[in-house]
């Protein structure tokens, strides 16, 4: 049980300060940028691209965040034209189709909450299975258990450590899944996303299948696993550092609001940096950076940039941010999953403050028994009353 590590929202980050020459992990020098208008730079900046890591090629197996020929890794004029048409299946028409089944799932369980009756683990029956139940429904999965995706979201977001012969069975099995469902939906064309992708990929010409498999798998699985961390987390401190606030995510204007502060203060997970290099000479805030340097960005400390942000953590929940936030990075990697992360926390914290106004946790003062994901770390269950 993992219950030494602070909450996300109070992890230990650089403070924001003028770039410095560092040493990464694996003993590299980097940059390290954390000022909120220098991470912005760097990120918009086309001399920098993302640095290669030199993780292995994958085989028939899958890895979202660090196969080289996912889209996440990917750099240029591939890399625009694939998100292109991500942007095609997401038109607003399409979104707009989507957002009541999201809703429609949300009330589904709560009622299913409701039922099991306090004290509840709101993470097993709420926030661990919302973003697969909602990933089932838009891809029109309608048949497969939501636990299998979870089980592959698992084995898809996996990191070295984890990389056991049973995780790439998982992987490989998923990539099988993802190529019958591709086929599948090319022959028999529906409302759902995995169709409008199909559709956006072959009006665009030239998308590699093994492209739209890696879509999947973030639209399915590691996306959803990030949303469920996120949701979990902000629970976590939103009942346990900000209870009297509870009662005004009943209203969703207030829901919205606080759903984007929520992302902008609480990360993903315990990783502090994204890396990109250097393709030409540049400069940072008045430093140069030479070619072929590495730049190590940390979205969270630019998150919490004093001169951006001045009132931090003790700023008002449901008042707009200042500045967009950097949660979801920025420029030509900006993450793909924004919509659906944002309609999914905020419909959840609002439906759930209107159905359970006096939602309170069961045991404030019990250890939190963390789950760590490759990207993400979040409660592994939190007790609640009503
Ligand atoms: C609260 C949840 C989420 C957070 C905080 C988050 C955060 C991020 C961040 C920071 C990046 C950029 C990383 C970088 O520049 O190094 C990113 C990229 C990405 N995200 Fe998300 N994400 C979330 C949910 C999702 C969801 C639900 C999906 C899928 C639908 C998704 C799909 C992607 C993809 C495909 C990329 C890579 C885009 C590219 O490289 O062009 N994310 N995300």
């Amino acid at each position: 049980m993992s219950t030494h590590l602070p909450p996300l929202h109070a992890l230990d980050l650089p403070e924001a300060a003028p770039p410095y020459l560092s040493t990464l992990r694996d003993g590299a020098p980097a940059w390290v940028v954390t000022r909120y208008q220098d991470v912005r730079q760097v990120l918009t900046d086309p001399r920098f691209v993302r640095a290669e890591d030199g993780a292995p090629a994958g085989d028939a197996a899958l890895n979202v965040s660090t196969d080289p020929a996912s889209l996440y890794n990917q750099n240029g004029s591939d890399h625009q034209r694939l998100r292109r048409t991500v942007q095609g299946a997401f038109t607003p028409r399409a979104v707009a189709r989507w957002q009541p089944w999201v809703e429609t799932v949300v009330g589904r369980l709560l009622e299913e909450l409701v039922a099991v009756g306090p004290p509840a683990d709101v993470v097993a029956e709420f926030t661990g299975v919302l973003p697969f139940a909602v990933a089932e429904r838009l891809m029109g999965l309608d048949g497969l258990d939501y636990r299998q995706l979870r089980r592959w979201a698992a084995c898809l977001t996996a990191d070295g450590a984890e990389s056991d012969g049973q995780v790439s069975q998982d992987q490989r099995e998923f990539a099988k899944f993802a190529a019958e469902l591709l086929a599948e939906r090319r022959r028999r064309p529906g409302e759902d996303v995995v169709s409008r992708l199909v559709q956006a990929a072959d009006e665009a010409g030239g998308i590699p299948e093994e492209q739209l498999t890696f879509l999947v798998g973030g639209l399915a699985a590691s996306g959803s696993d990030s949303v469920a961390a996120v949701l979990a987390n902000s629970l976590l401190y939103l009942l346990g550092e900000r209870p009297g606030s509870w009662p005004r995510l009943a209203e969703e204007e207030q829901a919205g609001h606080a759903t984007e502060w929520l992302l902008h203060h609480i990360q993903l997970g315990d990783d502090k940096f994204t890396t990109r290099q250097a393709v030409r000479a540049a400069e940072v805030a008045g430093v140069p950076v030479t070619a072929g340097e590495t730049v190590a960005i940390c979205l969270g400390s630019a998150n919490r940039d004093p001169a951006v942000f001045p009132d931090g953590l003790a700023g008002d929940l449901f008042a707009p941010l200042p500045s967009p936030t950097l949660a979801f990075g920025a420029g030509p990697h900006y993450c793909l999953g924004t919509w659906l992360a944002r309609t999914q926390l905020r419909t959840a914290l609002h439906r759930l403050a209107a159905r359970l106004p006096d939602l309170r946790l069961a045991d404030p003062s019990a250890p939190v028994d963390w789950r760590l994901g490759a990207t993400t770390r979040s409660a592994r269950s939190l007790r609640v009353r009503w």
